[in-house]
C-alpha cells in the first residue's frame, strides 16, 4: 500500500492548536482511504528559537528533506519581533524553507459558496453572486528576496524579477485557468514599477501558449477595490510575491475569514509545503477558539497535490462544507458561536467517519 512521510511543523501561536485538528482529520482519511501516513513533528519558528536558539534547526531541515511533504502551521509573534532579522521566525524559517525547496508557486483558492453567502462580510447584493478565485502567487522572488539594507536613518528593499521567474509562475496560472473558467487577471503596478512592466510583457508572451485563456491586466489598487465591489468577475489572479500576499488576505476575508483559507506552495516536483494563509494569530492564541479549517483544508491540498489522493482530499473538503452548512463554526465567522477549535475539528472528523459506513 502507498505510504507518505509528512514533516509536521506546527510552529507558534495557534499553529499547534489547529494542527492537532488537521492531524486527527488526516488519520481518519488515511484509515478510510487505505494509505499509510507517517506524521513526524519538528520544531520551527519561535518554538524552535526558544528550544535551540535557531528558528530553523538543522534537524528540522533534514526531516523536511527526507519527507514527501511539509505540513506547516504558522510562525512568529510579539515575543520574537525584536530579534535580528535573520533570527526572526518568519524570515529565519518560513522564507528559507520556501527558498530551499524552490517553492515558487503558491496557490490560494477562495470561494463564496452561494449557500453560505452569509459567511461573507460583503453585502448580500454582492456575496449572493458568489466568488470562486484562485490566487496564484509568485513565492520565491520579488521584494521578499531582493537586496536589503539598513543604516541608522534609512533602509531599502529591492524588487527584481527575471523573465524566467515570471514565465514559470505565469504558466502555472494559465494552466490552472484552463481547468477553471479560462480567465487570468494579472496584477501589477505597471504604471509605476519597472518590474511590473517586465511582468506585463512576459505574461503577454506566455499567454500566446494558452490561446483558450482570456488575459486581462489590472493594477493592484484597482484589483483590491474590484475584489470587494464584484469578486465574481475574477477566476485566476496572477500575482507577484507581495501583491499576492496582500490580495490573498483580502480574498480570505471576502470568503468569510482568514481562518478558512488554505495554501499550497509547490515547485513542480510533487513536493510541497502546505499552510494556512493566515498567521499565528497572537490575539487569540491559547484560547482554543482558532478556526482549524484553513489548516485542515491545507492538509487536503497536500493529499491532492503531493500524494494524488484526490478522493481523500475531496472527502475532507465535503466534510468541511457539511460543517459550515450546520453552522458549526468558530467565532471568527460567527461572533455568537460557542464552538471552539476542537469542536469544529471533531465535527469534521465525525462527518468523515459517518460517511465511511
Ligand atoms: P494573523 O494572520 O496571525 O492574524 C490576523 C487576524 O486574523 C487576527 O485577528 C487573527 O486572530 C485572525 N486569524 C488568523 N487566523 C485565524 C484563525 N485560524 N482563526 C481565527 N482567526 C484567525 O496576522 P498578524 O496578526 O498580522 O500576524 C501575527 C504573526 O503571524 C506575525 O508574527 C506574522 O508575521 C505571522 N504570520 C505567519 C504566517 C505563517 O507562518 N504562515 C502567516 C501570516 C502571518
Ligand atoms: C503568508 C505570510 C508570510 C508572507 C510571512 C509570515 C512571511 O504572511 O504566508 O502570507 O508574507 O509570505
Ligand atoms: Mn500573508
Amino acid at each position: 500500500t502507498k505510504h507518505y512521510n509528512v514533516a509536521v511543523l506546527a510552529g507558534d501561536g495557534i499553529g499547534p492548536e489547529v494542527m492537532a485538528e488537521a492531524i486527527k482529520v488526516l488519520e481518519v482519511v488515511a484509515d478510510k482511504f487505505q494509505f499509510g501516513l507517517t506524521l513526524t513533528p519538528a520544531l520551527v519558528g519561535g518554538a524552535a528559537l526558544d528550544a535551540t536558539g535557531e528558528p530553523l534547526p538543522d534537524e528540522t531541515l533534514a526531516l523536511c528533506k527526507n519527507s514527501d511533504a511539509i505540513l506547516f502551521g504558522s510562525v512568529g509573534g510579539p515575543k520574537w519581533t525584536g530579534l535580528a532579522p535573520d533570527k526572526q521566525p518568519e524570515r529565519g524559517s518560513l522564507l528559507p524553507l520556501r527558498k530551499t525547496f524552490d517553492l515558487f508557486c503558491n496557490l490560494r483558492p477562495g470561494q463564496i459558496y452561494p449557500a453560505f453567502a452569509d459567511l461573507s462580510p460583503l453585502h448580500p447584493r454582492v456575496s449572493s453572486l458568489g466568488m470562486d478565485v484562485l490566487c496564484v502567487r509568485e513565492l520565491t522572488g520579488g521584494i521578499y528576496f531582493g537586496e536589503k539594507g539598513r543604516s541608522e536613518d534609512a533602509a531599502f528593499d529591492t524588487q527584481r524579477y527575471s523573465v524566467a521567474e515570471i514565465s514559470r509562475i505565469a504558466r502555472v496560472a494559465f494552466a490552472a485557468a484552463q481547468k477553471r473558467s479560462k480567465k487570468v487577471t494579472s496584477i501589477d503596478k505597471a504604471n509605476v514599477l519597472q518590474t511590473s512592466i517586465l511582468w506585463r510583457e512576459t505574461v503577454e508572451q506566455i499567454a500566446k501558449e494558452f490561446p483558450d485563456v482570456a488575459l486581462e491586466h489590472m493594477y493592484i489598487d484597482n484589483a483590491a477595490m474590484q475584489l470587494i465591489r464584484s469578486p465574481q468577475q475574477f477566476d485566476v489572479l496572477l500575482c507577484d510575491n507581495l501583491f499576492g500576499d496582500i490580495l490573498s488576505d483580502e480574498i480570505a476575508a471576502i470568503a468569510g475569514s482568514l481562518g478558512l483559507l488554505p495554501s499550497a506552495s509547490l515547485n513542480g516536483s510533487g513536493f510541497g509545503l502546505y499552510e494556512p494563509a493566515g498567521g499565528s494569530a497572537p490575539d487569540i492564541a491559547g484560547k482554543g477558539i482558532a478556526n482549524p479549517i484553513a489548516q485542515i483544508l491545507s492538509a487536503a491540498l497536500m493529499l491532492r497535490y503531493s500524494f494524488g489522493e484526490e478522493a481523500a482530499a475531496q472527502a475532507i473538503e465535503q466534510a468541511v462544507q457539511h460543517c459550515l452548512e450546520q453552522h458549526i463554526v468558530t467565532r471568527d465567522i460567527n461572533p455568537k458561536s460557542t464552538y471552539g477549535t476542537a469542536a469544529v475539528g471533531a465535527a469534521i472528523v465525525a462527518t468523515l467517519r459517518q460517511e465511511s459506513n
